[in-house]
């Protein structure tokens, strides 16, 4: 029997650089030789792709805030299904750009408090979480006009403003804290290559 992968998730609020820090430790693991899957949510596997575009196109008032969070986790139930426990159960590491410490900050807080609706329906329909997740750290204020220079169709989350950016980076630190096991914090102000250094140390260090 092969020994399971290890399920690694990079988390941070827009423009905080953990894609391309993703992106980085993917390529860096496997020109190590180590068999890597590296993903992202909203989406990851063919049907949650189509969720993504429900849900991060068109009209920001299309959705109810509790609708947004069954599609996300419904999107996330896809993923899991389809592409992240096949890849660990065949031993592959597993690096996923968002994961459901995104719902706990953007739907948990932005519309309401819906925190506690966001967890009980984590733990019905998904139920796991990461043996790692590294939450790359970034003042807001540079974290958002890195994002709104990006331009995308994908603007729905990034309009929201300064404001709920200062909340959700001060959630997730929270979050961090309270699950010190499997979360590490990476300043993510630092320069790009420092912060790539660190992050491959830590995945190092949960990878032994
Ligand atoms: P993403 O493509 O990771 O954007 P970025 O590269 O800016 O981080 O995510 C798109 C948006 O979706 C982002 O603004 C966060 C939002 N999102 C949620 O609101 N809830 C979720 O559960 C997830 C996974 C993402």
């Amino acid at each position: 029997m092969t020994a399971p992968g290890r399920f690694i998730t990079f988390e941070g609020i827009d423009g905080s650089g953990k894609s391309t820090q993703a992106r980085r430790l993917a390529e860096t693991l496997k020109a190590q030789g180590l068999e890597v899957v590296l993903t992202r949510e909203p989406g990851g596997s063919p049907g949650a792709e189509e969720i993504r575009r429900l849900v991060l196109e068109g009209d920001p008032d299309r959705w109810s805030a509790e609708t947004e969070i069954l599609l996300f986790t419904a999107a996330r139930r896809d993923h899991l299904e389809r592409t992240i426990e096949p890849a660990l159960a065949a031993g592959k590491t597993v690096i996923c750009d968002r994961f459901a410490d995104s719902t706990r900050m953007y739907q948990g807080l932005s519309r309401g408090d819906l925190r506690d609706l966001v967890d009980k329906l984590h733990i019905l329909m998904i139920g796991r979480e990461p043996d790692l997740t590294i939450l790359i750290d970034m003042d807001p204020d540079i974290g958002l006009s890195r994002a709104l220079g990006r331009q995308g169709t994908e603007e729905r989350f990034e309009s929201f403003g300064a404001d709920l950016q200062h909340r959700m980076r001060a959630g997730f630190l929270d979050l961090a804290a309270a699950n010190p096991d499997r979360f590490r914090v990476i300043d993510g102000a630092a320069d790009m290559d420092v912060v790539a250094e660190r992050v491959l140390e830590t995945a190092k260090a949960e990878l032994v």
